[in-house]
């Protein structure tokens, strides 16, 4: 694995930019939207809000999306691709709408479940038809009320807040708090915490917001410069909410070398992270810090690969209902580099350190974007689906050439 030092800046949060454009959708007036993310998942948001009547434009960096009237004569058929967010999160703001519409998408979306956000939406008043996953037809009629959380996820209780509706939400189980943020930015009368949301439904305001860099993203290069010999990497406008960094904070565990500077501290919280080398010890991650680094589990088994001594990760059986099943495509994938990894159902078990082969044959991401880009980090050129980087970090492979001081080759 080559050396990686540098700054860069990595484009804007995957989780912020799909509620940028769907959350326009629940005030009157223009909302601007600075270094929103363009990728595969969250175009598909966008072309959702245009299929629902909205107004869009792209001039000088900055996104405009205005709400426009909510068809209402059939429903719309909308193409999720491969993004779940834009799934889940629509079946809320339809829900609250005078729209009905259909949902569908890829092959790997439309294995993925959705019960978790149709049981809640109907116990609210909600019409869906169709189901256990996608296609479903959801339309309006829901109230407020009261609903008890049976997963930590924060698409399904940003599902819910979507609605439009008052809403008291129990047992969040710590997941990420955007929809909450924005929805205090646009007025709303809302009060959270890590397990619970209370909102009352009344007049949301327009915003003009600028999306912080994605951590997500910026964790694979961030953990590579832990792990790597002679690395130092700085990003720079990152997002550092603490319900996002759980992976800085399990490297810190580690004895790496994190230097946080936040730079913005209003709506989110933004700022500079500079990661470089250092041994690193094993790490334990139990379910309570599942949600806080859930994207990032495939780049610390990676990183807990050139640890000193054995890692696990319990509580993580979410992964399983991710793009890919993780768990298994993550273990399968670093045992054919020579890694030292068991599965196990709700996780995995990693002892190090281990050798890795630079250019493993047979390997296979499934299609999924983070397995990708944690392989491409380990130093693998042989992979099929590169392309699939394309649905959260379009400019992943420049970045990865630029720190690595080379011209990018593919
Ligand atoms: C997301 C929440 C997480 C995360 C996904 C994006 C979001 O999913 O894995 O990539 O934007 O709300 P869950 O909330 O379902 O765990």
């Amino acid at each position: 694995m080559k050396s990686l030092n540098g700054k860069i800046n990595v484009p804007g949060d995957k989780s912020i930019s799909h509620r940028a454009v769907l959350m326009a959708l629940l005030t009157d007036g223009k909302c601007v939207v600075y270094n929103w993310l363009f990728s595969m998942d969250t175009l598909r948001s966008l072309n959702a809000v245009i299929l629902l009547g909205a107004e869009t434009d792209y001039l000088n960096g900055a996104l405009t999306i205005s709400r426009g009237d909510f068809p209402t004569t059939k429903a719309v058929a909308i193409d999720c691709g491969n993004s779940g967010t834009t799934a889940r999160l629509l079946c809320g703001l339809i829900a609250g709408s005078s729209a009905s519409a259909t949902l569908y998408g890829d092959d790997s979306l439309s294995a993925r479940p959705m019960l978790r956000v149709v049981k809640p939406l109907q116990k609210l008043g909600a019409t869906i038809s169709g189901g256990p996953t996608l296609p479903l037809t959801v339309s309006g009629g829901i109230q407020g009320g009261k609903i008890e959380m049976e997963v930590a996820s924060a698409q399904v209780k940003s599902a819910l807040l979507l609605t439009g509706k008052g809403v008291e939400l129990t047992n969040c189980g710590g997941s990420r708090d955007h929809t909450e943020r924005l929805l205090k930015l646009m007025g709303a009368d809302i009060e959270w915490d890590a397990e619970t949301v209370n909102i009352k439904s009344g007049t949301l305001n327009p915003f003009e917001i600028t999306v912080p860099g994605d951590p997500s993203s910026a964790a694979f290069f961030l953990c590579a410069a832990a792990m790597i010999p002679d690395s130092r990497v700085t990003v720079g406008n990152m997002l550092l909410s603490e319900s996002r960094i759980g992976f800085l904070r399990v490297l810190e565990s580690m004895g790496a070398n994190v230097e946080m500077t936040i730079t913005d501290d209003s709506w989110e919280t933004v700022g500079d992270v500079t990661v470089s080398y250092s041994r690193l010890k094993p790490f334990d991650i139990c379910a309570k810090q599942v949600p806080s680094l859930i994207d990032e589990l495939p780049m610390l088994a990676l990183i807990a690969t050139q640890a000193d001594g054995i890692s696990t990760v319990k509580g993580a059986e979410e992964l399983r209902v991710k793009e890919s099943d993780r768990i298994t495509t993550t273990v399968d994938s670093l045992k054919l580099l020579g890694a030292d990894i068991e599965e196990t159902a709700d996780g995995f078990i990693v002892t190090g350190p281990t050798p890795l082969k630079a250019d493993a044959e047979k390997l296979c991401a499934n299609g999924d974007h983070r397995l990708v880009m944690m392989l491409s980090m380990a130093g693998q050129t042989a992979l099929d689906d590169k392309d699939c980087v394309d649905v959260s970090f379009p400019d992943f492979y420049e970045r990865l050439e630029n720190l690595r001081g080379k011209q990018c080759d593919f």
